[in-house]
């Protein structure tokens, strides 16, 4: 496997072209961003932990049946994925009230919802990734009916997996945004990343806040929480 060009840098992550067709790496930056790219940053330590920590869950789902464009990890930031078109919405489950939800709906965080919720924003950040339903995805062709279908079950196994593995490190899965795409031969799989960038994890006893809101929200402790969260999921690592 050999490392090509640069072929796209997003807010946390490169991706770069190998000599393989099929094949891209990614490698994850410590830079953080909020709201959309105003508040920006860095979490010393950030890139390395989100690369394991999501081949991780990546690799444990996978075995229970959602697949993912995960390949082989390369080193500590960079990690071989399969090459797929992102499909441009952010799925995002939620078990229990908090950010955005708590602020539309005008309810405090931390309530406990009786069924997951899921909604889909779409990915474009000069708009603001504004929220949608399935019918203007549909409208809009960000993806098929049947493709739609397809990514509402995997996000609900991935929430039910995730729950599970989070529960056994004492942590609770409030809510988490995934983005899936699409390979060459057409297969929707799981891409992105699962991480304290992309979840919110409280701790199950104290609900210390475990995630990127320490940043968001100026909470300090940051890079802490980031590495407690590796050091439950993967050992003192
Ligand atoms: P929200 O409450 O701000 O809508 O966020 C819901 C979840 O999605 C939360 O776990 C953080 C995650 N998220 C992202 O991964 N990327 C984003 O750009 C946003 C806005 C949220
Ligand atoms: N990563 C997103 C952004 O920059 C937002 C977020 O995670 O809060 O802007």
């Amino acid at each position: 496997m050999e490392k090509r060009e640069q072929i796209y840098e997003g807010k946390a992550k490169k991706v770069f072209a190998t000599d393989d067709p099929e094949l891209v790496i990614v490698s994850y930056k410590d830079d953080a961003t909020a709201f959309n790219g105003l508040k920006k940053g860095t979490i010393a330590g950030k890139g390395a932990i989100n690369n394991r920590m999501t081949n991780n869950l990546m690799r444990r789902l996978e075995e229970k049946g959602v697949p993912t464009h995960y390949v082989e990890e390369l080193s500590d930031r960079e990690t071989v994925v399969k090459k797929v078109t992102i499909v441009p919405l952010e799925v995002i489950i939620r078990n229990i009230s908090a950010g955005s939800f708590a602020k539309r709906y005008g309810v405090e965080e931390g309530i406990v919802f009786d069924e997951p919720t899921i909604e889909f924003s779409y990915k474009n950040d000069d708009l603001g990734d504004p929220l949608l339903n399935t019918y203007h995805a549909l409208a809009l062709k960000l993806a098929t009916k049947d493709e739609i279908e397809l990514i509402k079950k995997y996000a609900f196994m991935v929430n039910d997996l995730l729950k599970g593995f989070m529960k056994e490190i004492g942590i609770d899965l409030v809510d988490f945004k995934l983005e899936f795409g699409k390979t060459s031969d057409g297969k929707i799989v799981l891409a992105d990343e699962i991480s304290p960038d992309t979840c919110r994890l409280w701790d199950e006893k104290t609900h210390e806040k475990l995630d990127k809101d320490r940043f968001r929200r100026d909470l300090g402790g940051a890079e802490e929480a980031y590495e407690e969260v590796m050091r439950r999921l993967m050992g003192d690592k």
